[in-house]
């Protein structure tokens, strides 16, 4: 058997006709971009996300250093973010032209770990940007307690956990500006590149309209600003999506049952955290090998076996040679649990579409791995 690690067809079929529809709608309209489905969609996302204003913009990197160019945020401010995420979120920091200070994940949530958010703040600190990892939302209340003290405004980088929420509260409930991601592999994907800042904030609301349009809002006025718009047809492709969120994660919570049932007995990894409370929306379903140096061994034995896993991420920000360490990025504590994590991580397939035939060959695989290995 082969298990592919994305279900992006699966998915389209099974939506095609809501689809097609809103896609022929676009193209009909002759308003391809800044249209009417557009603003259709910002208003329907929104309203799903419980916040005032949502705004489209080109993708999920944007959303970020947009919001934060419309907070204020960029020379000689200091922005915190955790070394354990996607390497857009510490990108998007630079490219607004702040400094990344990288911190530490909690073992367990492998979210930014508040103690040591709180640890790496100081006068120049203006900014913490907590990244919703893997379908787990951070604990936001502890850094909003956090952000209080210290008089710092908050991004939560919701690339990946969409329809998540926290113990007692919901996403983009507790910061001055959410973003989020709609890459196909996200789970609420476009057919391409596309993201949005939503948020209860008027400025910000405001500011990233003008930012993404070339400073304009007005025909012919404008300011400095760029060209990151959300198009049409990715704006009416996810308008169909979106009606299905919560459906599609309830499959991938559904999946993740199964893996942590079927997986319980092993003894050589250690299986994904849902801290009580929170939903978590399993964009990435990750184990870990207790022994770092197996993780390798795993990640082959499933690929021997049909099985495309990957490791998200094997490379942390911080030891990347490529970031422009120094004035513009530093490390501040210890990052053993990012490291922990990096080596030892394996992601299975995970998606709302997949068979059941097809977890349980994957269960029987990491099993069949484990044995060996324990
Ligand atoms: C945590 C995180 N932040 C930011 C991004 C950037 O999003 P995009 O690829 O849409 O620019 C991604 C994903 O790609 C991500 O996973």
């Amino acid at each position: 058997m082969k298990v592919g690690f994305y279900g992006h067809v699966r998915q389209y079929h099974n939506v095609k006709d809501e689809i097609d529809k809103n896609i022929s709608e676009v193209l009909e309209s002759g308003s391809y971009v800044m249209g009417p489905m557009l603003s259709k969609f910002e208003e329907k996302l929104a309203s799903y996300a419980g916040t005032k204003y949502a705004i489209g913009v080109g993708n999920g990197t944007d959303a970020i250093w947009l919001a934060l160019m419309a907070l204020g945020i960029g020379k000689g401010d200091e922005v915190i973010t955790p070394a354990n995420t996607f390497f857009a979120t510490a990108e998007a920091i630079w490219i607004a032209g702040a400094k990344v200070v990288l911190v530490d994940c909690d073992p367990k949530t492998k979210c930014i770990d508040p103690n040591a958010l709180e640890a790496a703040v100081t006068d120049k600190t203006k900014t913490a940007v907590p990244v919703h990892l893997y379908g787990h939302t951070a604990n936001m209340k502890s850094i909003k307690d956090i952000a209080d003290r210290h008089d710092l405004v908050l991004i939560e980088d919701n690339a990946q956990s969409i329809d998540g929420h926290g113990n007692g509260f919901r996403q983009a409930e507790l910061s001055d500006a959410m973003t989020i991601s709609f890459i196909i592999q996200k789970n609420l994907g476009c057919f391409g590149d596309g993201g949005a800042v939503v948020t209860n904030n008027s400025t910000v609301d405001r500011e990233v309209r003008i930012l993404r349009n070339h400073g304009s809002l007005k025909r012919d006025v404008h300011s400095f600003g760029y060209n990151s718009r959300l198009d049409d047809l990715q704006a009416g492709v996810l308008s169909a999506k979106l009606g299905h969120i919560i459906e599609w994660t309830d499959m991938r919570r559904k999946w993740a049952k199964r893996y942590s049932k079927g997986l319980s007995s092993c003894t050589s990894i250690e299986l994904p955290y849902e801290a009580p409370g929170v939903r978590h929306v399993y964009h990435l379903y990750v184990v870990e090998t207790k022994d770092a140096s197996k993780r390798d061994s795993l990640l082959n034995y499933l690929k021997d076996a049909g099985i495309d896993a990957k490791t998200h991420y094997s490379i942390p920000i911080h030891l990347q040679t490529g970031y422009p360490w120094g004035k513009d990025a530093e490390i501040r504590g210890n990052l053993a649990n990012v490291e922990k994590n990096a080596a030892s991580c394996v992601s299975l397939p995970m998606y709302p579409e997949l068979e059941a035939e097809e977890v349980d060959y994957v269960i029987e695989k990491v099993k069949e791995w484990d044995k060996d290995n324990s």
